[in-house]
């Protein structure tokens, strides 16, 4: 992940951050080792809860006070909160990524932040570098086949949730695309 995407990790924290209300309370799915919490939202939002698979950064995480909690997102029931936020995950859903956002929005009082990549160096069309990309990806995170373009993350969400979207635009760099949608859930 540090290959693949770098000096991006800052301009992706902040530009998601950027749509946090002060005070917020936020849940991330998938946080891995929850950067946009420790450089950008700690201190300044009203709580944040952290829903990942792996024991070893869910381990990490709660040493350091954040409350991390072990689960399978794709199952779990999800924590209401004014903020649901996922980062560099969605393509893990695939084929069902539109029943994950579904069940992001039902959880989300407020809003729904969605960074994802949509270009890959596992795409790449110069060969030695896709195939670079595609041993990080599968080291890093079990073989993946399949990730998002910018035209196939449209098409889920502008097909799909169209309505519900307040904010697109790519993340400075490129490499991902920020999708902020209306959230679903009942007002606190
Ligand atoms: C590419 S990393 C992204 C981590 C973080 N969001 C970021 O942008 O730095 C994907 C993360 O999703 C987690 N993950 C994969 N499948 C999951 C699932 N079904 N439920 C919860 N977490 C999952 C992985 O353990 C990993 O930490």
């Amino acid at each position: 992940m540090r290959v693949l995407y770098g000096r991006y990790y800052a301009a992706r924290d902040a530009a998601v951050a950027a749509h946090v209300p002060d005070g917020a309370s936020v849940l991330e799915l998938c946080c891995g080792p929850a950067r946009l919490y420790e450089r950008e939202l700690r201190g300044r939002i009203g709580s944040y809860v952290a829903l990942e698979a792996s024991e070893r950064f869910v381990a990490r995480l709660r040493r350091r006070g954040v409350d991390a909690r072990r689960a399978d997102v794709a199952t779990a029931e999800l924590p209401v909160a004014d903020v649901v936020v996922m980062q560099a995950s969605l393509y893990q859903f695939l084929p069902a990524a539109d029943a994950m956002v579904r069940r992001m929005r039902a959880a989300a009082r407020a809003s729904v932040i969605i960074a994802e990549p949509v270009r890959n160096l596992a795409s790449s069309p110069l060969g030695f570098v896709a195939r670079l990309g595609a041993r990080a990806a599968a080291t890093a995170e079990g073989a993946q086949a399949q990730r998002f373009d910018a035209d196939s993350l449209g098409a889920l969400l502008r097909g799909g949730f169209g309505d519900a979207i307040t904010f697109q635009a790519p993340v400075p760099g490129g490499r991902e695309h920020l999708y902020v949608l209306r959230g679903a859930a009942a007002p606190a």
